[in-house]
């Protein structure tokens, strides 16, 4: 694949998603099987036989091991066979690749790359997670037919939210407003604050404040695959700190992104919030906003991406609204480099 960091985590799947039965999803272009063992632990394999190369999501999970569905080869969950019907001695090319999985904010990690450097240390952390006075909602895995970097620029862009969300969280009136961009090490942001201005219904009806407020959105991207976009509507006349920020309606909105081909990504996302908790009605229908917004953006990107594949080109002209996807995207091409470099073999077949 291009331009893909391979040492990363990266979201394999909802927690949820992953049963008592072998789980297959594409990741960086490889084929990935997961399954779990009676304690419950997460194992992750390359999804493809040793002997004939049948992908091993088809077979079964047998006693801790993921058996295949053609001759029923086992696996444990380092990849090594440690079962083959009908002989005793165990070929030593019986062996796939395993990969670093680990569960964390009710989902599964997966790091494709040097397994030495799979520190879950570097695991994106998510903000108020878990926290009194806050509530997740998870929203359900999309399927988005292009390269995630067009979606890297697309999370980065807060321009496009007008024409293409009308319906949702779009607003005609901040199109104007130039975003500030802050960059440093391993982190990007773009952001504009709305001060004194009436607050739309919606934040009325949830608020505890009253009269003006100030509003902001916080476009963060932590590369290579990771976006929160911080949304707060605040007390006008206070201060901007955490606490205020707090004090108000405030929710985090993350977006993981994990690369399945160089024209299609897996999309998860998950809101965090702290207004409406315990009320189901409010989840439901965040959710169904939430995901038809992703989904309106899918539409663009993924059409996008034809003409791209189609043309060989990905850009003509350049706009000022193209200052903070850019940058995201050259810090990404840096990484994917510095990558590559150190790591020049780890994308093999076996
Ligand atoms: S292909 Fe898997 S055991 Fe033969
Ligand atoms: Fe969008």
């Amino acid at each position: 694949m291009e331009h893909v960091v391979r040492n990363a985590w990266y979201v394999l799947g909802w927690t949820a998603e992953i049963g008592t039965g072998p789980f297959a999803r594409r990741v960086l272009d490889e084929p990935v099987v997961a399954f779990r063992r009676r304690d419950g632990r997460l194992a992750a394999l390359l999804d493809r036989c040793a002997h004939r190369l049948v992908p091993l999501s088809l077979g079964s999970v047998v006693d801790d091991t993921l058996q295949c569905g053609y001759h029923g080869l086992r696996y444990d969950d380092t990849g090594a066979c440690v079962h083959v019907p009908g002989q005793a001695n165990i070929p030593p090319a019986a062996r796939v690749r395993s990969f670093p999985v680990t569960e964390r904010y009710g989902a599964a990690w997966i790091w494709m790359g040097d397994p030495e450097q799979a520190d879950p240390g570097l695991i994106p952390a998510i903000e108020r997670y878990g926290a009194p006075g806050w509530t997740v909602i998870w929203g359900a895995p999309q399927h988005h037919r292009s390269h995630y970097l067009n979606i890297v620029e697309n999370l980065q862009d807060p321009a496009h939210t007008t024409y293409v969300h009308p319906g949702t969280i779009g607003n005609p009136a901040s199109s104007d407003i130039a975003p500030v961009i802050e960059e440093s090490e391993g982190h990007i942001v773009t952001y504009r604050w709305t001060l004194d201005a009436e607050p739309p219904p919606i934040d009325r009806k949830n608020a505890n404040f009253s009269g003006l407020a100030d509003r902001c959105q916080y476009y963060h991207f932590f590369p290579p695959c990771t976006s929160r976009v911080d949304v707060v509507t605040m007390q006008a006349g206070q201060e901007h700190t955490e606490a205020n920020m707090d004090r108000g309606l405030r929710a985090f909105s993350y977006k993981f992104l994990t690369p399945e081909t160089d024209t299609a990504t897996h999309f998860f996302w998950l809101h965090v919030r702290n207004f409406g908790v315990g009320d189901q009605e409010l989840d439901e229908r965040l959710m169904r906003d939430m995901g038809r917004t992703f989904e309106e953006d899918n539409v663009i990107v993924s059409a996008m991406q034809r003409e791209q594949d189609a043309t060989g080109v990905r850009q003509l002209a350049w706009l000022r609204i193209d200052a903070g996807p850019s940058r995201a995207r050259r810090m990404i091409e840096k990484m994917a480099a510095a990558d590559a470099a150190a790591a020049p073999a780890t994308s093999t077949a076996s």
